[in-house]
């Protein structure tokens, strides 16, 4: 039997519950709940042919596509495949094995998953516990010079709890020595971006997703953005291969129906308002998001609510393992957060 690397051996397993989900109302991922823009199937579906799959992917077309749509030039981000990827790649070009990397608990679990896997040092701050906002002296303070790299997802998964730009600043001044990710997979739903800021630091780094407005998480394509200088070792750092011909084509698509997003955020942020009145109604206590999901409090009841739920075809996201009694519902359309309210009363 082959020993693994000892950096293995300590992590926890993670397997999110990701199968089963089919012909469900999926209201547990934070996904875009009515799919991508018909554009991006269509070009999709243009693109494929047997010779196509014969060639490794090129990116000549999508490059000046998304630069564009993001206001940065073409050598400012590499495309990967997700932000999994791109936090991977972040972590693989600064941190050294047995460094330090500094993230917030509850949060995105891949910060942890790839920091771990890299053997670095993951020390993990919490949110404040009464609101779940984030303690910006608290982290300052924890800022040392041994820090490699800080990853923060802004807003956050699953608080919903997001940050200013003038924290990002403080963040990214104190840290001067180390990479810094804003993770903005969540960006549209609030509208606060830190990528300008490239311009200005550079330790910043800036990562966006097609897996969540956009509608696109099977295809695995995200984009991380920074400085030309680090963008060059950040390269050097990746596969050239990593993010497939079809994602590609898909993300230009994507970018170029800009009106399907601002159509969606505007249902989404209405349903998001459905729901918090649904459960100042019913007396949950919830925690007011700046992303498309809302993490709400159901106490002792909240794995069996959670079951009930998805007996009824309602999928939600219980992290009461992070934040006790708490459960996580996806903002999609109002329709949806009428019918997942509808059964939620029917349980309580
Ligand atoms: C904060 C945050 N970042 C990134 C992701 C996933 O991104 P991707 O699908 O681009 O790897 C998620 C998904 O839940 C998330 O919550």
């Amino acid at each position: 039997m082959l020993s693994p690397r000892r950096a293995v051996i300590a992590m926890a397993p993670y397997s999110p519950p990701s199968s089963g989900r089919k012909g469900k109302l999926r209201l547990d991922f934070n996904e875009n709940t009515v799919g991508s823009s018909p554009k991006v199937v269509e070009a999709i579906q243009r693109a494929l042919s047997a010779d196509g799959l014969t060639v490794y992917p090129e990116y000549f077309d999508t490059k000046p596509a998304l630069a564009k749509f993001f206001g940065v030039t073409e050598d400012e981000f590499i495309l990967a495949n997700g932000t999994d990827e791109a936090i991977q790649v972040l972590v693989n070009t600064y941190v050294d094995d047995g460094q330090e990397v500094l993230t917030m608990h509850p949060s995105y679990a891949m910060y942890k998953f790839y920091a771990e896997v890299a053997g670095a040092k993951v020390r993990e701050l919490s949110y404040r516990e009464s609101d779940l906002s984030f303690p910006l002296e608290t982290f300052l303070d924890a800022i040392r010079p041994e820090t490699r790299a800080i990853l923060i997802a802004n807003p956050n998964n699953p608080t919903g709890t997001g940050i200013t730009l003038e924290q990002v600043v403080a963040i990214v001044e104190r840290a001067s020595h180390a990479a810094v990710l804003i993770d903005e997979a969540y960006f549209e739903f609030c509208g606060v971006t830190a990528l300008p800021l490239i311009e200005r630091y550079p330790n910043l780094f800036v990562s966006r997703t097609f897996s969540k407005v956009f509608g696109m998480a099977a295809m695995r394509i995200g984009c991380l953005f920074s400085q030309a200088e680090n963008v060059k070792y950040m390269h050097k750092a990746q596969s050239p291969y990593s993010v497939n011909q079809l994602a590609a084509i898909a993300a230009r698509a994507a970018v170029e129906d800009p009106d399907y997003i601002a159509n969606y955020v505007r249902e989404a942020l209405a349903a998001r308002d459905d729901i918090y009145r649904g459960f100042e109604r019913l007396g949950v206590p919830y925690y007011p998001s700046q992303a498309n999901f809302v993490l709400f409090r159901l106490g002792e009841r909240s794995i069996e609510i959670r079951d009930k739920l998805r007996e009824r075809g309602v999928l939600v996201r219980d992290r009461s393992y992070e934040i006790a009694g708490c459960v996580r519902v996806t903002a999609g359309t109002r329709a949806q957060a009428a019918r997942f309210l509808e059964e939620l009363e029917r349980l309580l």
